[in-house]
């Protein structure tokens, strides 16, 4: 049997050199591809709210959406960790509740823990998790949760001075690694070096310890702009549509099924 990685292994990686790689899934067969091509972390991420429920808002998915995916995740991952995105109302909306909701990840879903994004209660509300030992992975720079704005976060001085203390904020709260989204590099560097445990870039550049990205939008699974900072790694959109021209065109002129799909 696979042995999965623990978080400890994982978050000493920084100590290490070597870089991290997570990725996002919302669901088990997606799930088992990225385990068996070696992530490190797999998130089931709120943003499947956008790329696999066609909403709008990342808002709109609540806490018994996140449940399911969640548990279908874990279901297909044997060596990677699972961190599950906190929904907004979770621990934003529903405060006083946040320990019991992110629980649930770890105890009916199997996650290994949770992640938060950055708000006004951020820290009372890590607080509370890690002292009810909860592992929290942090989230700042671009929180889409919160945001009026889908740009480039911290690049006047006092609002990048601001993301560099949330991110120590979050490291002395207990947070075992901090997501560092849409920042300029220089930033994602300097929070990247002042911090004892690792950050995790998406859109802030090369100097993070790790990197995300939303797996639809890598393989080109999606129907909606990508931003800047994503590479597309396959147009798997485009085979999917050929493939399934194929099949219709074979039913269309009676070529499928042939005779040895067919039973006797
Ligand atoms: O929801 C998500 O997919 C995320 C990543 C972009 C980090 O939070």
């Amino acid at each position: 049997m696979v042995q999965r990685q623990t978080i400890s292994e994982v978050v000493s990686k920084k100590q290490r050199g070597e870089r991290i790689v997570m990725l996002t899934a919302y669901d088990y067969p997606m799930a088992v591809l990225l385990d068996r091509a070696g992530v490190d972390i797999v998130l089931v991420g709120d943003s499947l709210a956008n790329v696999a429920l066609g909403l709008e808002s990342t808002t709109q998915i609540g806490m018994e959406g996140m449940l399911h995916h969640a548990k279908a995740v874990v279901r297909g991952v044997d060596q990677a960790i699972v961190i599950a995105d906190m929904p907004f109302e979770a621990y934003q909306v529903d405060r006083q509740n946040a320990v019991f909701h992110a629980r649930r990840f770890l105890f009916e879903a199997g996650c290994q823990g949770i992640k938060v994004e950055w708000f006004s209660g951020c820290l009372e509300v890590v607080g509370d998790l890690r002292a009810a030992s909860i592992p929290v992975m942090g989230h700042v720079g671009l929180t889409p949760q919160t945001a009026t704005d889908m740009k480039v976060q911290g690049r006047e001085e006092a609002q990048a001075k601001k993301i560099l203390s949330q991110a120590r904020a979050l490291e002395a709260a207990g947070c075992f690694a901090v997501v560092l989204e849409c920042i300029p590099q220089d930033l994602a560097h300097q929070v990247t070096e002042s911090l004892n445990i690792p950050t995790i870039g998406i859109g802030a550049g090369p100097h993070c310890d790790g990197q995300v990205l939303v797996t639809n939008d890598m393989l080109g699974l999606n129907d909606r702009k990508v931003p800047k900072f994503v590479r597309q790694y396959g147009n798997l959109g485009q085979i999917i549509v050929e493939t399934v021209r194929k099949y219709k065109d074979d039913v269309g002129q009676g070529l499928f099924p042939a005779d040895s799909e067919t039973f006797h």
